[in-house]
């Protein structure tokens, strides 16, 4: 099987060590670094926004994967990008009236454009812009929280998605999983087609992290 990218997510970190648990990650070996910004609104809970991701800028040179869990993101795409995110990723559910638009900017800002499903949300709805994606971010738990069960039943969704992309000859569009991922759930999304792990509290909690991320591969 190829070898899959590891993006812990930052969720898990403690904030307030939070530029050495970014270097604690890098040096066991991870791939990106996830960022999951929530606005208390598209998700029940607040998290980080552009100037934290302007920070982490400085210290680290894993991929910044920042993660929009936000309502109308296109407002936000420009003081991400300024930040120095080089995937930015946005949810169908919360910009159904311009999503091609939202991702239009994204590319026009140099940086990669990502689109995620939440569980309830059928892979079809993101069809209509499936030429222009770089990732494809399927969620496992309901977006919001870390250290979430794993939804084994996103499976199907996972490979319909990985279905649609050869289909159209979309070999470089990469799925990435977000939710619940552990050694064991890794195996599952794998197989199904995954490219990219984010793992949050799985890596955090770990005794010992570059085990954790080895792990996931
Ligand atoms: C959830 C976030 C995830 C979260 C994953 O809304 O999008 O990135 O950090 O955490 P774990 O790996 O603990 O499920
Ligand atoms: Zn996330």
């Amino acid at each position: 099987m190829k070898r899959v990218k590891v993006a812990p997510s930052i969720l898990s970190a403690d904030f307030t060590n939070l530029g050495r648990d970014i270097n604690k990650v890098e040096a066991a070996g991870a791939d990106w670094l996830h960022i999951d910004v929530m606005d208390g609104m598209f998700v029940p809970n607040i998290t980080i926004g552009a100037p934290v991701v302007k920070s982490i800028r400085k210290i680290t040179n894993l991929a910044l994967d920042v993660h929009l869990m936000i309502v109308n993101p296109i407002r936000y795409v420009e003081d991400f990008a300024n930040a120095g995110a080089d995937y930015i990723t946005v949810h169908v559910e919360a910009c159904e009236e311009n999503l091609k638009e939202t991702i239009d900017l994204i590319k026009q800002k140099g940086v990669k454009a990502g689109v995620s499903v939440k569980p309830g949300t059928p892979a079809e709805k993101i069809r209509p812009v499936l030429n222009d994606l770089d990732l494809i971010l399927v969620m496992t738990v309901e977006p919001g929280f870390g250290g979430q069960l794993f939804m084994v039943e996103m499976i199907p969704k996972i490979r319909e998605i990985k279905k649609m992309l050869r289909e159209n000859n979309l070999f470089n569009t990469c799925i990435e999983i977000d939710g619940g991922i552990n050694a064991e759930t890794a195996k599952l999304v794998k197989e199904a087609g995954a490219d990219v792990l984010v793992a949050g509290s799985y890596i955090y909690n770990a005794e010992n992290i570059a085990e954790a991320v080895n792990s996931l591969r």
